[in-house]
C-alpha cells in the first residue's frame, strides 16, 4: 500500500499514528463501497460526456472501479487505514490499478460532495428494503386479523377493562400504526432523494459539468439546489432516524402488549416456542425474548436520533469533519429496525390466541356497563343519567362478586324501569363488538371490511 496520502502535498510532517487511526472511518464506511462506486462511475461517466475525461480514460476508469468492487465483494480487497476511509481507498487501488487516468477521477470533485452523495445512495435503497420488511409484517398481521376477527378479549384503557374488542381489530390498529410509518419513510426519501455531486468542497466547481445528467444517471431526481447546503447537510439523516425511531416505538407497544399476553396471568396468547428462550436455573420459564429485545432496542435508535440531531446544532456551513459520525448512527438504526421488523414479521404469524382464555377474561371487569348505558338511551333516558344508572347495578355486582349479565331481569329493572327482556342480548359480549358496526368499529364485519380495504391499500 502506498505510505504517501492523496492530500500530503502541503505537509511536511508525517500524521501522528494515533491521530491517523482516530481521524480514520474506513473501518465503518467502507460498507459504503457500492455507492461510492457507483458514484464514481456516474460522475466519470459525466466528465467524459462534457470532454473533461477522454472516452478511453472514462472506460478505464470504469472498468478498474468494477474490478475493484469485485474484489471486495470476493473479500480480496485489502482496506488501509492509512487512506483513511472509503473514499480514498477506492481511488487509491483505482490507481494503482489503471494508473494516470485514475488520477483524474477527483476531477471536479471533493470528498465531501463524494460522501453526502454516497449516504444518500444507501440510505434510499434502505429506505426501500426497510418499506418491503414494514410490509411483510403489515401482511402477517392482516393474516391474523383475518384468522382471529371473531376473537373477543377486553379491551383496555389504563390498562383497566373497558370494552371488549375483537383480536382482528387490535391486529389492524397496529396495521395502521405501521401504515404511517411506512409512509413518513416515503416522504422522507423524497427529500432526500437530490443529488449533492457538483458541489464540490462547498462552492461548486470550475469544470463545466452537468450536474444534471449525473443525477439522472444515478436515478436522483434533481440536483441539490445549493452547493453549500448539499455538502453539509445531513438532514435527511435526522428525518430518517425520526420515522424508524417511531417505527421502534410502535414496535415497543407491540413489544409490550405480546409480553402482557403471554404472561401466565393473562395467558390470552402463546408465541411459538422458535421466538422464546428458557432460564438456566428456572425449568418453568419460557420467556418472551424476542418482544422483549425489540422493546429494549428501541432505546438505542431513540439515541441515534438525539446523537445526530446533537451532531448538527450549532454546526456552521458547510461541511465539518464533525459529519464523519453520523454514519455509525444511522447504519446502527438500519441494522437494529431492519432485524426488529423482520422477527416480528416471522413471530407475528405463529401466534396462538387462547380465545377462551381472552373469553373468560372480557367477561370480567363489567365490559358491557357502556352498552348498557346505551340501552338505556335508546329507552330514552339522557346519557349522563343513564351512566349513573349502571354505575349503581356495577357497585351492586363488585358487592356481590356477580357479572352484570349474571343479574336478573328484576335485578336490572330495580335500577330502572325501563329495562326490557331484550336487555340480556346487549349485555353478551357477541352483541356489544357487533353493535359496533361503523367504518373503524370493532365488529367483526367491519375488521374484515377493514381487511378488505387494507389490502387494497398494499396493492
Ligand atoms: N470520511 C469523511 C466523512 O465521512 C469523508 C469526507 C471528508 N472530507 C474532508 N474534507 N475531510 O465525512
Amino acid at each position: 500500500m502506498s505510505d504517501k496520502k492523496l492530500w500530503s502535498g502541503r505537509f511536511n510532517e508525517p500524521t501522528d499514528a494515533f491521530v491517523e487511526a482516530f481521524t480514520a472511518s474506513v473501518e465503518f464506511d467502507q460498507r459504503l463501497y457500492k455507492y461510492d462506486i457507483q458514484g464514481s462511475i456516474a460522475h466519470a461517466t459525466m466528465l467524459a460526456r462534457g470532454g473533461i475525461l477522454t472516452e478511453a480514460e472514462r472506460d478505464a476508469i470504469i472498468a478498474g472501479l468494477q474490478r475493484i468492487q469485485d474484489r471486495i465483494e470476493a473479500g480480496g480487497f485489502e482496506w488501509s487505514v492509512e487512506l483513511e476511509d472509503v473514499h480514498m481507498n477506492v481511488e487509491s487501488a483505482l490507481t494503482a490499478d489503471i494508473g494516470e487516468a485514475g488520477k483524474k477521477l477527483h476531477t471536479g470533485r471533493s470528498r465531501n460532495d463524494q460522501v453526502a452523495t454516497d449516504i444518500r445512495l444507501y440510505l434510499r435503497d434502505e429506505i426501500e428494503a426497510l418499506r418491503a420488511a414494514i410490509r411483510r409484517l403489515q401482511e402477517a398481521l392482516l393474516e391474523v386479523a383475518e384468522r382471529e376477527a371473531d376473537t373477543i378479549l377486553p379491551g383496555f384503557t389504563h390498562l383497566q377493562t373497558a370494552q371488549p374488542v375483537t383480536f382482528g381489530h387490535h391486529m389492524m390498529a397496529w396495521f395502521e400504526m405501521l401504515e404511517r410509518d411506512s409512509g413518513r419513510l416515503a416522504d422522507c426519501n423524497r427529500r432526500l432523494n437530490a443529488m449533492p455531486l457538483g458541489a464540490a468542497a462547498l462552492a461548486g466547481t470550475t469544470y463545466p459539468i452537468d450536474r444534471h445528467y449525473s443525477a439522472s444517471l444515478l436515478g436522483f431526481e434533481r440536483p441539490c439546489e445549493n452547493s453549500l447546503d448539499a455538502v453539509s447537510d445531513r438532514d435527511f439523516a435526522i428525518e430518517f432516524t425520526s420515522a424508524a425511531a417511531i417505527t421502534m416505538m410502535h414496535l415497543s407497544r407491540m413489544s409490550e402488549e405480546l409480553i402482557i399476553w403471554s404472561s401466565a396471568q393473562f395467558a390470552f396468547i402463546t408465541l411459538s416456542d422458535s421466538f422464546c428462550t428458557g432460564s438456566s436455573i428456572m425449568p418453568q420459564k419460557k420467556n418472551p425474548d424476542v418482544p422483549e429485545l425489540v422493546r429494549g432496542k428501541s432505546g438505542r435508535i431513540f439515541g441515534h436520533l438525539i446523537g445526530l440531531l446533537t451532531l448538527m446544532k450549532s454546526q456552521p456551513l458547510a461541511y465539518n469533519k464533525d459529519n464523519q459520525e453520523d454514519k455509525e448512527p444511522l447504519f446502527d438504526t438500519v441494522d437494529n429496525l431492519k432485524g426488529s421488523l423482520k422477527v416480528f414479521a416471522d413471530m407475528i404469524p405463529a401466534i396462538t390466541c387462547r380465545r377462551d382464555r381472552m373469553r373468560e377474561a372480557a367477561l370480567k371487569g363489567f365490559a358491557t356497563a357502556t352498552d348498557l348505558a346505551d340501552y338505556l338511551v335508546r329507552k330514552g333516558i339522557p346519557f349522563r343519567d343513564a351512566h349513573e344508572v349502571v354505575g349503581r347495578a356495577v357497585a351492586l355486582c363488585v358487592e356481590r362478586e356477580r357479572d352484570l349479565a349474571e343479574l336478573s331481569l328484576e335485578e336490572l329493572q330495580g335500577f330502572s324501569p325501563a329495562i326490557g327482556e331484550d336487555v340480556h342480548q346487549v349485555l353478551t359480549l357477541e352483541g356489544s363488538v357487533a353493535a359496533r358496526d361503523h367504518i373503524g368499529g370493532t365488529a367483526p364485519a367491519q375488521v374484515r371490511a377493514a381487511i378488505d380495504r387494507a389490502r387494497q391499500r398494499l396493492g
